[in-house]
This record gives structure tokens, sequence and C-alpha cells, in this order.
């Protein structure tokens, strides 16, 4: 997630929560919990919306709510831990408070269907990704007295025509989800079982969600997807016309699209998968100065044996022949990663090549995992997860060391130059200062004067710290 001062090392990414609130005045209120992806966060902006409709308005205070919503992630069984844990502090709240309706939503839910209500016995409802129109139904069963449960899965749903609630954002930056599930069967990855199948979202919806955030003062856009290279509009996944009445559209098209709301508004994207990640692709982000100069593009092995287990789809050498694309296309573009330590097999050579990886690529900036076996996955039934765990621990610490410096050279080398920054608010560190990002999606903090949120200012960066930039105003 990009939140100001994001770290380094941001292995909470997929498990972090956020309390998020509305300020609609209707009666019944309910506490979202998001955790994971920015996925998860975008769908809890669409549960909001969906049930606004019935009449909840959300609330931060615990107490205060009649329904408790925790949207899960199954990605890591850490992930699944916090949630469980988090699911043990609403067990005493229920005691003093039966009415108390507790539901888990998301991909731990979909994973773990009835089971959850069997293992969490306070569990009142469980609510897969695709079934959230679902979700005052269920809502009202529980009300009846019943469990209930709807973990359907679909091939169509996007809900492209629900106008999501922006919940605690900051009014500048938005998620837009430009497709859900994934085909892709990367073997280590549950994410295919507990979202379905890859589907777009039309196009139409799309564009008109951005261009309805810039009108109530958005700047900046993120689009959504597992693997945005494979959005497709009217064609089928080989790539044929659906409808050849109708146009198609790919994620370069789209994008050109989304830009073209206004030159004012920022777009980023996430997730590219290397495998798919077209020049055309690269070409449109560097013909409009509004499309950021960064691009999220895991890795997760610098060893084209370890990549065949993974099922990702590229070598190492397709891998850094994408990196040269970039390069060479986009100057100056900056570049993240996702990295996994550990998995089933890998040799000390093998995860020497991660490490010779980073240091030809140079990345900006990583979220780096221990492998965390995940039950129903490829990697699972074909494969021993047989790294012992301090093994893996030591080498997730030599890629974080190598990651830390390349991230802190990076940061120097931005130190006096002059970037643009979207102002999204007041600085953590000081209610004097604010923050915002540049393009290529550096934290940086300067002082406030009489800046707002949604402005944008050119910052000459004076200092840094190993991750954020430091710097003032000039013309
Ligand atoms: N769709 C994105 C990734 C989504 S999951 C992509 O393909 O890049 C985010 C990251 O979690 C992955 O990139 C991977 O690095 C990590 N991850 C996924 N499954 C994991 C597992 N079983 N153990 C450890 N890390 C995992
Ligand atoms: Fe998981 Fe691979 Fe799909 Fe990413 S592309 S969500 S890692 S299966
Ligand atoms: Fe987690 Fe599901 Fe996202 S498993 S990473 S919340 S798609």
């Amino acid at each position: 997630m990009n939140h100001e001062g994001e770290k380094v090392i941001d292995e909470g990414r997929q498990g972090e929560f956020l309390v998020k609130e509305t300020s609609a005045n209707s009666s019944r209120k309910m506490l979202i919990e998001s955790y994971g992806c920015q996925m998860n966060f975008s769908d809890s902006e669409i549960v909001a919306s969906i049930l606004s409709e019935a009449g909840f308005s959300t609330t931060k205070d615990v107490e205060e709510a009649e329904l408790i919503l925790l949207n899960t992630c199954a990605i890591r069984d850490n992930a699944e831990q916090k949630v469980r844990n988090r699911l043990q502090f609403f067990r005493s709240l229920k005691k003093k408070r039966p009415e108390l309706m507790v539901g888990v939503l998301g991909c731990m839910a979909e994973r773990l269907r009835e089971k959850l209500l069997e293992e969490e016995k306070l569990v009142d409802l469980v609510v897969g990704p695709d079934a959230y129109r679902d979700l005052p139904n269920l809502i009202n069963s529980v009300e009846q007295g019943q469990k209930a449960v709807n973990v359907l899965l679909s091939r169509e749903e996007t809900y492209a025509e629900i106008n999501p609630v922006r919940l605690g954002g900051n009014g500048v930056t938005a998620f837009i989800s430009i497709m859900r599930g994934c085909d892709n069967m990367c073997s280590f990855c549950v994410v295919p079982f507990t979202r379905g199948r890859e589907r777009s979202r039309d196009p139409e919806s799309i564009i008109s969600e951005a261009a309805e955030l810039f009108e109530n003062g958005y700047r900046e856009v993120t689009l959504l997807g597992q693997n945005v290279d494979s959005y497709k509009w009217n064609m089928t996944s080989k790539g044929e016309v659906t409808d050849p009445s109708k146009p198609t559209l790919n994620f370069a098209g789209l994008l050109a699209r989304v830009a073209q709301v206004n030159p004012d508004l920022r777009v980023r994207f996430s997730t590219s998968h290397p495998k798919d990640m077209s020049d055309e692709v690269l070409e449109t982000m560097a013909s409009y100065e509004n499309i950021c100069n960064y691009i999220h593009l895991p890795v997760q092995s610098g060893n084209s044996a370890v990549l065949q287990r993974m099922n990702r789809g590229y070598s190492r050498e397709w891998y850094l022949d994408r990196i040269d694309a970039i390069r060479r296309i986009i100057p100056g573009c900056a570049i993240s990663t996702d990295i996994i330590a550990g998995f089933c097999g890998e040799t000390e050579e093998e995860h020497l090549e991660t490490l010779s990886l980073m240091r030809e690529v140079k990345y900006d900036m990583a979220y780096m995992f221990m492998y965390s076996e995940r039950p129903r996955t490829l990697a699972e039934r074909k494969y021993d997860d047989d790294i012992p765990e301090d093994v893996k621990g030591r080498r997730l610490r030599e890629i974080i060391d190598l990651q830390m410096s390349h991230s802190s050279d990076r940061t120097a080398a931005m130190v006096g130059r002059v970037h643009k920054v979207l102002v999204e608010g007041t600085s953590k560190r000081s209610e004097s200062e604010l923050y915002g990002r540049n393009s290529e999606n550096v934290v940086t903090v300067f002082p406030k004067k009489d800046l707002k949120p949604g402005m944008y200012v050119n910052i000459l960066a004076t200092n840094c710290t190993a991750t954020t930039l430091i710097g003032e105003v000039v013309e």
C-alpha cells in the first residue's frame, strides 16, 4: 500500500488492517476492517456501498457497531493468523453483546467456507468476494437466527456499476478495480482459488468512475488487477473478438483512455505480470505525462528453474529483457518487485541468483516474503516445502538487507533534483508539514505554507531518510 512513510520491508502489506469510516447518518452502524492487498481495500468500498443501500453506515467505534465485517486475506499463513487473533478479540465482545453480528468476507471466507463457522464459533456470516450483492439478504438471515454462507464464485461479476463509498481516504487518491480473479495458477498462490476466474470490467464504467473522481477533487487513480496486462474487453482469453460490431480494448488502450480523462489526473496501476507486460503498455506510459513512472513487476525469484517450478511463465532472461525494455522506453522509471525466499527445493545457488538479479535491476522498492505453503495450490500437491524455517529466514534477511541498501541509494540519488509532487495530506511527523509522492512513488515531505491536498507542487529535494525525500517548494 502506498501510505506515507512506506517501509522498504513492508511485510505487513498483505496483512495490515485499517479501520475505516463513512459519515452517513443512517441509524445502523457497521465496522469494516480490511486485510491483504489493495483489491481487498477496494472491495470494502464496494461492500460499504452495497450496505449503505441497506441502511448501514460505517463507524470506527467497535462498541457502537452492530455488525463487524473482516475483509480477509489468505495469501500466507501469517495473514490468516492475524485474522484469527482479531476474531479472538471479537469473541469477548460478543460475550457481552450476543446480538453483535460478525462476518468474515474475502479470501479466507472463500478458502475455508463452512469450515470457518465450525472453527470460529462466533462467526455468523461467511461471504466470498463474488457474493457481496447478497450481503443484505444474508444479514437478514442472521437476524432471523441463522448462520449465513455465500461463497459462490462468478465468471461475470465485476460490480461494474456500483459506486464505491470512498472509505477513510485522503480525498486525493483512489483505487479503481478494473478486473477480478486470476487465471495464472502460479504454483505457490492461493488467489486463483479464492478469487476465481479472471474477468475484465466494462471500460465505460471504469472511465466514468475516473471522471467522477476527478470532478470530486481526486487527482490520482490506481487501476487494480492481479495481472493488469491481461485486461481485455470484448475479447476471449485467446484474443478472439467476441462481438465484431463493438470495439475491443486491451490494457494499453484502457490506460490511454483513463489518462485522457484529464491531464491533471495521475494514473497508476498494479500489478504487472512480466510474462504479459508489452512494449505497447510501456509506450503508452511514455506518451502520457500523467501516467506515473512507476512499475510494480514482481519477479519472485532470480533463477529460471525456480521460476519454472513456480509456474510463472517466464525465465530470468525474459524478465531481464522486460527490465531493459522499461529502461529503454521510459528512462528513469521506478521499478519495484515482490520476492519469495525459500520456495520448494530452492538451492543455495538458486537463492544467490535472486541476489544477483537484484543487483542487476537495483529495485527502487520491494515486498519480500518467506514462502508459506498454501492448501490446494500446485506447489502443495507437487513439491515438498523442504527449506527449513531458519534457512528461509536467513535468505529473506539477505534479500532484505540488499534491498535496503538499494532503496536508500535510490532515495539519495533523488536529492538535489526537483520533483513534481501531488500533495496528499498532513505529514505524520509534524502538523506544519505536508506529504505527497513524486511520479516514481517516493514519499516526499515539505513545509505546509498555504498548500492544500490535491495540488501539484514542484519540490526541490534537499535531504532524505532511507525511503523518504525531504524538500522545499520551488517555482
Ligand atoms: N498478482 C500478483 C501477486 C499477488 S500476491 C502477481 O502475480 O505478482 C502478492 C505477493 O505475495 C506475490 O507477488 C508473492 O510474492 C507473494 N506470495 C503469494 N503467495 C505466496 C506464498 N504462498 N508464500 C509467500 N509469498 C507469497
Ligand atoms: Fe497469484 Fe500468480 Fe495470479 Fe499473481 S499472477 S495472483 S501470483 S496466481
Ligand atoms: Fe490476500 Fe486475497 Fe489479496 S489472498 S493478497 S486479499 S487477493
